[in-house]
């Protein structure tokens, strides 16, 4: 963030949270996210579309949750820092009494991003770690705000390609998914390398994102990513290209090597 300084923010390595925010055109971040965001471009041009997809995709979930089926609760893991339009603000335009719990571990989210993440007495944001599911159900804010004998709408929404451990990940999932009850939803959206033509461009962006000072951002396949859901059911269509999931009008033009690199899904417990 130009010219403004907070205590444990560390300006001069990049932070997930704040080449996110750079790629998203956002005015919260440094030199250093947007050298990284650089790169990225010159490994494969033109990859700030996925951020634009993922968002445009989280705005159609959560429409489509709170709206269509009625679920009132939001667990939005990984939150990220504010944007234009954030989780709470589209659920709660559907149906204001709905609850929205965001959860972050970066220094820049918490202390930028709370005041604007919580507007309002049905919106909280717990600066946490979401790899560790046990702290995050026995934190007391959580317990207090969300009731999990209910449906919840549980996010992972562009945060696990930046962990590594695939068997970690699949076993984190299952402590969610287990704690929720039948109705509740998974979203997940996550980079992907397809193999064939577009692998060699996922393996570029993988070395540039975790070989490089980022330090992670992983291409999985179609197999890994799916696994996440556990035996979850996928709600059509499925887990596809982020703006192939129930676009607001038909795709005119075709998908660009980043869009074919990424994939989102949302997923219903029974
Ligand atoms: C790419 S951003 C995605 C933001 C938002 N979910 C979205 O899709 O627009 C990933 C976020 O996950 C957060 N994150 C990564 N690992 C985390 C962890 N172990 N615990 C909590 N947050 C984490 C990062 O700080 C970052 O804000």
């Amino acid at each position: 963030m130009r010219g403004v300084d907070f205590p444990h923010i560390d300006s001069t390595r990049p932070s997930v949270a704040r080449v996110y925010d750079a790629g998203l055109g956002g005015k919260d971040n440094y030199e250093v996210d947007r050298a990284v965001l650089r790169a990225i471009d010159a490994a494969v041009p033109n990859h700030t579309i996925v951020p634009r997809d993922n968002r445009d995709w989280l705005i159609r979930i959560t429409r489509y949750l709170a709206g269509q089926v009625g679920v009132s609760q939001f667990l939005d893991l990984g939150s990220g820092l504010p944007t234009a339009e954030n989780t709470h603000q589209i659920a709660q335009r559907v149906n204001p009494e709905a609850t929205v719990v965001y959860v972050d571990n970066d220094p820049m989210v918490l202390a930028h991003g709370r005041a604007l993440l919580e507007e309002n007495d049905r919106t909280h944001f717990l600066s946490m770690d979401l790899t560790k599911p046990d702290e995050v159900f026995a934190n007391p804010e959580v317990q207090r705000y969300l009731d999990f004998a209910e449906p919840v709408a549980l996010y992972q929404i562009g945060v696990l390609h930046h962990l590594k451990d695939t068997d970690g990940i699949r076993q984190i999932m299952r402590e969610y998914i287990d704690r929720l009850a039948p109705g509740s939803y998974v979203a997940i959206s996550h980079f992907h390398n397809p193999g064939g033509e577009d692998g060699q461009a996922a393996a570029d962006l993988q070395r540039v994102m975790s070989g490089g000072p980022m330090g992670s951002g992983y291409f999985r396949s179609r197999a890994d990513i799916e696994s996440f859901f556990g035996d979850l059911e996928l709600v059509p269509p499925g887990l596809v290209h982020a703006p192939l999931w129930w676009p607001d009008g038909p795709q005119v033009k075709p998908l660009i090597t980043p869009q074919r690199l990424f994939l989102a899904g949302l997923a219903r417990k029974t």
